[in-house]
């Protein structure tokens, strides 16, 4: 087995990024294993995926930033984590919480940044008439949705997508972009 990099995911929602990576990081040659899984939302979908592949997870609910983030840190140091990934996490992180770490902190973005920051992505690039839309999948600065880009994947958006459809669409290619995207920082 190679010596893969103890991970932690933070998510908030369904988790289908989560489960991407987790399937991924199960492969002998993937660089890196989840060791810990921590929600900021109890009823979190994503956790379904931390109970079925037995991996170590924690809720931190109803917490203002600064006790989240006190909590993370204590069990991220607990279980000796080395790299973090946020997967469809609905929180911004504190600057203190980023520049803590001193190691690398990734985010996956349903856009091609730096287009669309921020919410309703998919809304958006349709109401402009964008021609393409995708994801990003990028290192996690103090700068919302403004770290340096890892990878990005396009998606020709039709004229007859809706948010909705584009969202699908755009989703199933996160899937494969995020586990390239760590394969290449690691590589
Ligand atoms: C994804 O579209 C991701 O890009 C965005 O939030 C969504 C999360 O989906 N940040 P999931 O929880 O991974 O299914």
């Amino acid at each position: 087995m190679v010596n893969k990099v103890n991970t932690c995911v933070f998510i908030s929602g369904n988790g289908s990024n989560l489960k991407s990576i987790i399937k991924s990081s199960r492969e002998y040659n993937f660089p890196i294993k989840i060791g810990l899984i921590i929600s900021n939302k109890t009823n979190a979908r994503g956790i379904y995926y931390a109970k079925k592949y037995s991996i170590p997870y924690k809720i931190f609910s109803n917490l203002n930033q600064k006790d989240f983030e006190r909590k993370s840190i204590c069990e991220i140091k607990k279980r000796k984590i080395k790299f973090l990934c946020l997967a469809g996490f609905l929180s911004i992180l504190s600057d203190s919480f980023i520049k803590t770490f001193g190691f690398n902190i990734i985010n996956i973005h349903p856009s091609l940044l730096p287009k669309y920051k921020g919410l309703n992505t998919h809304k958006r690039a349709i109401e402009n008439k964008e021609k393409f839309a995708g994801c990003t999948v990028h290192y996690v600065s103090t700068k919302l949705d403004s770290g340096k880009i890892i990878l990005q994947k396009k998606v020709k958006i039709k004229k007859k997508d809706t948010a909705i459809s584009l969202k699908k669409k755009i989703l199933k290619k996160e899937h494969q972009l995020y586990p390239a995207a760590i394969r290449k920082i690691f590589s």
